[in-house]
């Protein structure tokens, strides 16, 4: 559950990194009401599980793992980080790594094998956390996102949670 100060301090933070230019998908904020119905739909939707930063008692960030339907039998082993960010103002502190630390655990509590994600090529920042933290690219896609007139690269990344007991790779 979100108080109502943590809703305002949820969106005041996801607001100043879109308009930083990491908004996980919006490139500019929408209003204010969309936001905080975002964030409800959030703790609304049974396979995503939102996560918070605090710095100070006052939430500067959040990242969530979406989980995959559940018809998925045979994808039903991985999980996605998804819309992660840190308010500009709390960057620096070890808050973005925290979070992702986190949200990794979690999965693997709940018995996901594998986590996925996806990020711009631009995010210089995230791309670095990202490789640190033993994530391994995979994957590019030349027309992942649509910014300013011009196509953005993705960066794909998947990182094993649960290697298999025998390191039995694909069939
Ligand atoms: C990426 C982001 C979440 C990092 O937040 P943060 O709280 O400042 O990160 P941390 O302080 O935990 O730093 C963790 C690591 O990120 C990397 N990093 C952070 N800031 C960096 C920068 N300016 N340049 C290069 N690497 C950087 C480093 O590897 C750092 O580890 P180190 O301190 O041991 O070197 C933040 O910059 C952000 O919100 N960016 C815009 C949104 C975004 O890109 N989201 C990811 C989309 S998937």
């Amino acid at each position: 559950m979100l108080t109502p100060a943590d809703l305002h301090d949820l969106c005041d933070a996801a607001e100043a990194a879109i308009i930083d230019g990491g908004g996980f998908g919006w490139l500019s904020p929408p209003p204010r009401q969309t936001l905080e119905a975002f964030w409800r739909g959030v703790l609304l939707i049974p396979e995503r599980e939102l996560f918070v930063s605090r710095l100070d008692g006052v939430i500067a960030g959040s990242c969530q793992i979406h989980r995959p339907p559940r018809n998925n039998e045979a994808q039903g082993f991985a999980c996605s980080l998804t819309t992660s960010f840190v308010a500009p103002w709390a960057r620096g502190h070890g808050l973005a790594r925290r979070l992702v630390e986190i949200a990794e655990a979690y999965a693997r509590d709940e018995g996901f094998r594998l986590l996925n994600l996806d990020v711009r090529e631009t995010q210089r920042a995230a791309i670095r956390l990202y490789e640190t933290l033993g994530f391994t690219r995979f994957g590019e896609h030349p027309h992942y996102a649509f910014v300013n007139d011009r196509y953005v690269t993705g960066y794909f990344y998947f990182k094993e949670l649960a290697p298999l007991a025998d390191g039995a790779g694909p069939a």
